[in-house]
């Protein structure tokens, strides 16, 4: 079966209305995970980034084993609370509820390539708020890449202004 298989649609989750895309299931079946890991390298190799960002928490489990195949570094980027100061911060707003995320000011990321990977792009807030702290460090975009994007959401267009390739694995 391909890696599509073994993705998991809930209705009405977390809220009414929204439809959840599961990719959790996926990682758990080894040849659907080396199969997602293996498009995954293929998509983001040309865009030859240093490091790969990734938000917490889905985006981190694709974006570690990305950024080893790559031989890229890695920069997590977390949910308030979670970093010592000095922080940048960046607030967003979701399909669901609004956050923030935060990355150490301290991040060695000046004048360097940054692809910014997740699992999913639904309305592209969370994404954005990545990017723009990668630029508040002084990193360059090379682009975005997910395993899914939700067409309806429209995600892409709020990332118009940032030129930058969008990869995904599948358009739904
Ligand atoms: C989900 C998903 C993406 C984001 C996409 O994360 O993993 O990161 O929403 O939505 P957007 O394009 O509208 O910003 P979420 O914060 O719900 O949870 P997670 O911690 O499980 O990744
Ligand atoms: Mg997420």
């Amino acid at each position: 079966m391909a890696w599509m298989d073994y993705l998991r649609e809930i209705p009405d989750f977390p809220e009414p209305g929204v439809l959840f895309r599961d990719v959790l299931p996926v990682l758990a079946v080894p040849d659907a995970w080396r199969e997602v890991l293996d498009s995954l390298e293929q998509q983001v190799r040309p865009l030859g980034a240093h490091v790969v960002m990734a938000p917490e928490a889905r985006g981190f489990l694709l974006a570690a084993p990305l950024a080893d195949r790559l031989g890229a570094g890695l920069v997590p980027v977390r949910k308030p609370g979670k970093l010592p100061d000095p922080v940048f911060r960046e607030r967003y707003t979701l399909e669901y509820g609004e956050n923030q995320l935060e990355v150490e000011e301290t991040t060695v990321l000046k004048g360097r390539r940054v692809v910014i990977v997740d699992d999913v792009l639904a309305t592209g807030g969370t994404v954005k708020a990545c990017a723009h702290l990668a630029e508040r460090l002084g990193a360059e975009i090379a682009g975005f890449a997910f395993l899914i994007e939700l067409k309806a959401l429209n995600g892409r267009s709020r990332l118009d202004d940032i030129e930058a390739p969008v990869l995904a694995l599948e358009r739904l």
